[in-house]
């Protein structure tokens, strides 16, 4: 199993990191346009190897992608990263055109390849890549409702005050802090709904900490997290690489599902060796489907922007 990583940077390498301890793919590619930035993070990252007990070989190189022929994963987080204050959406006009390119490079050395989106704003650079490869829909997986579940996750284990292996719940829609849709709803605590834990305003600040959770480390931090996206993405990867057929949200080209057509954008899919094997079709309330289309409706947006 061969995983090309592009984008050094601290999604890229953190990234890097989760799969190489994960130990299931035999080798990762760095590729960073930064002169010697994606060799100096493998060395570095190898030198961790006996010490993390893994097997994985790194590499690294400038822009050479020959040296990622052959891949089975490409995951894209190259670009530019949000900074205090801004939103995703400002990212893409430079976004754009450096995912772009990356992509056609890597279908060129990698024909057979899944490519997982990262660079925001994901759910337009998904599309982007979609439209500029033309590589089956369930090739092209962007990765933001896996982050923003966990995100989801963290915060109800804090307000429930239990450990977080005892909750579940996911978020769908648009990777953006007023496109998520956290479905509340359909949280658990060991398979009980959490509205029987915490009152109606103790969910509803759930849910609005679960949307600005980026926006508030990119306060505290200065520029945008990297473990649990890292984290996320090596799940995704992981659910590939081993078959695991599991359930992720994740943004994928709609064609009618949840009645929405012609945009990528989070919901449910089974993850297995063929990338998105199923998207899964919930039951939403009234509420959760207006919350979907007005994200829907707000991606479907940015996307006007992009050229082909
Ligand atoms: P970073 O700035 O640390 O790393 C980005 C790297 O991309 C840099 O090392 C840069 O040299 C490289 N790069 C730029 N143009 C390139 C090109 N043409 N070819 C190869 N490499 C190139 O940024 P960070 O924090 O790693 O974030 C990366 C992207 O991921 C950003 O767009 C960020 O907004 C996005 N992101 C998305 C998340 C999600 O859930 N989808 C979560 C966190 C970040």
């Amino acid at each position: 199993m061969k995983v090309t990583v592009v984008g050094a940077g601290a999604v890229g390498a953190s990234c890097a990191e989760y799969i190489a301890i994960k130990n299931f793919a035999s080798e990762v590619v760095l590729v960073d346009i930064k002169e010697g930035f994606a060799e100096g993070k493998a060395m570095d990252l190898m030198q961790t190897a006996s010490l993390n007990g893994f097997d994985t070989k790194i590499t690294g190189t400038t822009g050479d992608y020959s040296k990622t022929a052959g891949s089975d994963i490409c995951v894209i987080t190259s670009g530019i990263a949000r900074k205090p204050g801004m939103s995703r959406d400002e990212l893409l006009g430079i976004n754009a055109g450096i995912v772009k390119s990356v992509a056609a490079s890597l279908v060129e050395q990698s024909p057979n390849t899944i490519i997982i989106v990262v660079s925001n704003p994901m759910d337009t650079m998904t599309y982007l890549v979609h439209k500029a490869t033309g590589l089956p829909k369930n090739r092209i997986i962007g990765m933001g409702g896996a982050l923003d579940s966990a995100r989801f996750k963290y915060r109800l284990a804090e307000a429930l005050e239990a450990p977080i292996s005892d909750v579940d719940g996911m978020v769908i829609g648009g990777h953006s802090d007023k496109g998520m849709v956290p479905l509340t709803r359909l949280a658990t605590r060991n398979s009980v709904p959490v509205s029987e834990f915490l009152s109606e305003e103790r969910l509803e600040q759930v849910k609005q900490d679960t949307k600005v959770g980026g926006a508030t480390l990119t306060g505290l931090l200065g520029t945008s997290a990297w473990y649990a996206p890292g984290a996320a993405v090596s799940g995704l990867v992981q659910a590939i690489a081993c078959d695991q057929k599991k359930i992720f949200p994740c943004s994928t080209l709609l064609e009618g599902e949840y009645g929405l057509s012609d945009l990528c954008i989070g919901v449910p899919v089974v993850l297995g060796k063929n990338g998105i094997e199923k998207i899964v079709e919930i039951n939403l309330s009234e509420e959760e489907k207006a919350a979907l289309t007005s994200s829907a409706e707000a991606v479907k947006n940015n996307n006007t922007a992009l050229t082909f």
